[in-house]
C-alpha cells in the first residue's frame, strides 16, 4: 500500500487516481484544509486518515510500501501567512515523517518538492539551472521545501532511498482544483472575462508541467528500482516558457470556445523567474511530460462548461484565501460560540 500524504490536495488527488487504476492501494493523510469532496469518486476504495505532519501518529506508516509525500503549504503567500507553521509542516514535517519511515523500513519516499527554489529574480543571470546548480531559495515557501529535501538528503543511505521531484508550477483540471496557478488562472480569465492580464510584459520564466504528468514523476520513481532514485534530485517539466507565451498559448488553445484578448503591462515589479533542465530524469529515468499546455488548458476549459469547479470565485480554489477565511471563520468561532 502507498501512503500519500496531502493526497486530498490539488495533485495528490489526480495522484491517488492514477495509482488506484494502476491496482495500486492507496492511504490518504491530510489534514483536509479543502475537504474530502474531491475524494469521493474513488472514497469507498482508499484509505482515509485525517491528521496533521506536524503531530501524525507512527500507525500511519503500518502497512506501507512507500509514500508519496505531498502534504503541506503549497505556495509563497501561504507560506508567508504564517511562515513559523510554513517551516513545522513544510521542513520540519518532512524530517519527521521520513525519520520515522526509515525506522519502520520503509524505503522508498517520493517528495513533492519545487523548482521555485532556484529562483533568483526577474532581474538575475538568465540560466537554464539543472539539479547541480548552486541555490539559494529567497521566498519562505522555497526555503521551507530546501530544508525538507535537505533532511531527506541527510537520511539517504543503503536502508532508505528517498527522492525529490522538483516540480514546475502545475497545470489542469484535479477534482480538487486550484485557479491561483498560471495556466489555470489565465483558463478561468478567459472564461470569465475573456481577458487575460499579464504583468512585467510577462518577460518571465516558469517551468510548467500537466497534473497527470507530475502525477506520472511520482508513480516514474515510485516504479523504478529503489537504487537508481535513492538520494536523487530530479527537475520535473514540460517546457520552460515565458507567461506572455502562455498567454497566447492558453487564447489559442480556447479560440474555438472564447475570443480573448491580452492585457500586457511593462510595469517592474517584484516578481519570479527562472527555469530549468529536465534532461536528467529523462535520460536515468526515461521519464518525459507528455501534455501540452494546450490539450491541458482545452480539456480544463470542457470540464469548466460541464459544470465542474465552475464557481470560479468560490475561496476555496484560491489557497490564500482560503487559509484566510479559516482563519477568520476560526477566530468567530471562539468568540460566538457555535454559529446556531
Ligand atoms: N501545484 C503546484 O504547481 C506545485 C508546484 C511545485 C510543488 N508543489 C508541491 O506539491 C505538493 C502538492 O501541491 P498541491 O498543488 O496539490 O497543493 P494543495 O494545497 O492543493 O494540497 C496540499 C494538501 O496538503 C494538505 N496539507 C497541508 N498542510 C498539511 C499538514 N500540516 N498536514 C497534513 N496535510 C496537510 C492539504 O490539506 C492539501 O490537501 C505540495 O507539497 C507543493 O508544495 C506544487
Amino acid at each position: 500500500m502507498i501512503l500519500v500524504t496531502g493526497g486530498a490536495g490539488y495533485i495528490g488527488v489526480v495522484l491517488v487516481k492514477e495509482l488506484l487504476k494502476k491496482g495500486i492501494s492507496v492511504r490518504i493523510f491530510d489534514k483536509l484544509y479543502f475537504g474530502e469532496k474531491p475524494l469521493e469518486e474513488f472514497r469507498d476504495r482508499i484509505d482515509l486518515v485525517q491528521g496533521d505532519i506536524r503531530n501524525f501518529d507512527r500507525a500511519i506508516l503500518n502497512d506501507i510500501d512507500a509514500v508519496a509525500h505531498l502534504a503541506g503549504l503549497s505556495n509563497d503567500p501561504t507560506a508567508e501567512f504564517n511562515p513559523a507553521a510554513n517551516m513545522e509542516m513544510n521542513a520540519k514535517g518532512t524530517a519527521e515523517l521520513a525519520t520515522v519511515c526509515k525506522e519502520k523500513g520503509i524505503r522508498k519516499f517520493t517528495y513533492a518538492s519545487s523548482c521555485s527554489i532556484y529562483d533568483r529574480g526577474l532581474f538575475a543571470e538568465d540560466l537554464i539551472q539543472d539539479e547541480n546548480a548552486p541555490v539559494q531559495p529567497r521566498a519562505a515557501y522555497a526555503i521551507s521545501k530546501y530544508k525538507g529535501e535537505r533532511a531527506l538528503l541527510e537520511l539517504a543511505d543503503e536502508d532508505f532511498y528517498p527522492v525529490i521531484l522538483r516540480q514546475g508550477t502545475v497545470y489542469g483540471y484535479s477534482p480538487r482544483m486550484r485557479y491561483d496557478l498560471v495556466v489555470n488562472t489565465f483558463v478561468k480569465d478567459a472564461l470569465q472575462k475573456g481577458k487575460l492580464t499579464v504583468f512585467c510584459g510577462g518577460e518571465m520564466w516558469r517551468p510548467l508541467i500537466d497534473i497527470t504528468d507530475a502525477a506520472g514523476a511520482h508513480i516514474c520513481c515510485l516504479e523504478a528500482d529503489e537504487t537508481k532514485i535513492g538520494g536523487n534530485i530530479y527537475n520535473i517539466s514540460y517546457k520552460n516558457y515565458r507567461i506572455l507565451e502562455v498567454a497566447y498559448r492558453v487564447k489559442k488553445a480556447l479560440e474555438d470556445i472564447v475570443d480573448v484578448e491580452i492585457d500586457v503591462d511593462y510595469f517592474e515589479r517584484k516578481t519570479r523567474s527562472y527555469r530549468v533542465s529536465t534532461k536528467k530524469i529523462e535520460t536515468e529515468l526515461g521519464f518525459k511530460p507528455t501534455v501540452s499546455i494546450e490539450d491541458s488548458a482545452r480539456d480544463m476549459a470542457h470540464k469548466i462548461i460541464d459544470g465542474n469547479a465552475a464557481d470560479m470565485e468560490n475561496p476555496l480554489y484560491y489557497n490564500i484565501n482560503w487559509m484566510t477565511l479559516l482563519v477568520e471563520l476560526e477566530q468567530t468561532l471562539k468568540e460566538i460560540g457555535t454559529v446556531f
